[in-house]
């Protein structure tokens, strides 16, 4: 076959494409060809456009090292990574809203114990979590293991060289007790921008967006035989819940903060002084049978 042009190109190379001899590679190879196709008819690109298109991918690329992720910052921020995130968790009605993972992450969180600080010596307000782990028959989940991390009063995550820190801070990992409960202490986390000096940022501008995230804590909450939990709890006055760059805020996720006295709280943890408190009670669902995965798809 030769001699393509503008009206017979997309059916040649879909036909090519769906030689794949699995049928997942061939359904996603056809329908990358079909929405690039009817991408480029709609827009009619210029040479030098395209040229800067491959330069902008060219540049994400370049971008990314172990500690920047460009290509997840521009999945983030076009919506995508919100997008596979709701396709992968239809889960039941009572079931903790999800939301992205974020770049911020740290596998090997400290291990902290019910009522720690887990500052670290980040500046800010201070602040008293409170949360449960139930399943969705309501009943608790006992020995659950939260994985927690947020930004100190600034608006920065320890990794990203928040002020006057020793090492790890603002993030922890703990486990509920009995009746599924945690509890910490750490300082109120402020809105930020997502790391915007590549051409992630680059495209916000153009677009004219800004690059901010609303406050939040983000939690990732499992145990055996439940659907590991990945969401953010953001707080209710920020500036930013419905123009957050990255697409994450849900009602469900949002939560005032409220004001502690010093004393026992009602959930029956006692504080020594005053203090902003965040209260979450999260709900996971049971394990389900993966539908499929890429890697199957790649190996056949
Ligand atoms: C975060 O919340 O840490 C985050 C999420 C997506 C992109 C950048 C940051
Ligand atoms: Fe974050």
């Amino acid at each position: 076959m030769r001699n393509f042009d503008e009206t017979t190109i997309t059916a040649a190379v879909l036909e090519r494409v769906g030689q794949a001899a699995s049928p997942r590679a061939r359904q996603i190879g056809q329908a990358l060809v079909r929405h690039l196709h009817a991408f480029v008819q709609e827009i009619e690109p210029t040479h030098v456009e395209w040229t800067f298109a491959i330069e902008f991918l060219t540049r994400t690329g370049q971008m990314c090292s172990d500690t920047r992720q460009e290509f997840i910052l521009l999945s983030d921020t076009l919506g995508v990574s919100m997008l596979v995130d709701a396709i992968n968790h239809r889960l039941p009605g009572n079931t903790t809203e999800t939301t992205v993972l974020g770049p911020f992450y740290v596998g090997s969180a400290p291990e902290h114990g019910s009522g720690d600080d887990i500052s670290g010596g980040m500046t800010g307000e201070p602040l008293l979590v409170e949360g449960t782990v139930h399943d969705t028959a309501g009943r608790p989940i006992e020995g659950a293991i939260v994985d927690t991390w947020h930004t100190d009063g600034d608006g920065f995550y320890d990794v990203q060289g928040a002020a006057g820190l020793a090492g790890l801070a603002g993030r922890a990992r703990l486990r509920t007790d009995t009746e599924g409960r945690f509890w910490f202490h750490s300082i109120v986390p402020a809105f930020y921008p997502i790391p915007d000096d590549g051409p992630v940022g680059d495209m916000l501008k153009v677009q004219g967006r800004h690059p901010y995230r609303p406050a939040h804590v983000h939690f990732m909450v499992g145990y055996p035989g439940y659907e590991t939990l990945i969401t953010h709890v953001f707080l209710a006055s920020d500036r930013y819940l419905d123009s957050d760059v990255v697409f994450g805020v849900k009602d469900s996720l949002v939560r005032p903060l409220e004001r502690q006295e010093p004393g026992v709280t009602a959930r029956g943890n006692r504080v020594d002084r005053a203090m902003a408190a965040l209260r979450y009670d999260f709900v996971l669902a049971e394990e389900r049978q993966p539908a499929g995965s890429l890697e199957c798809a790649a190996s056949r």
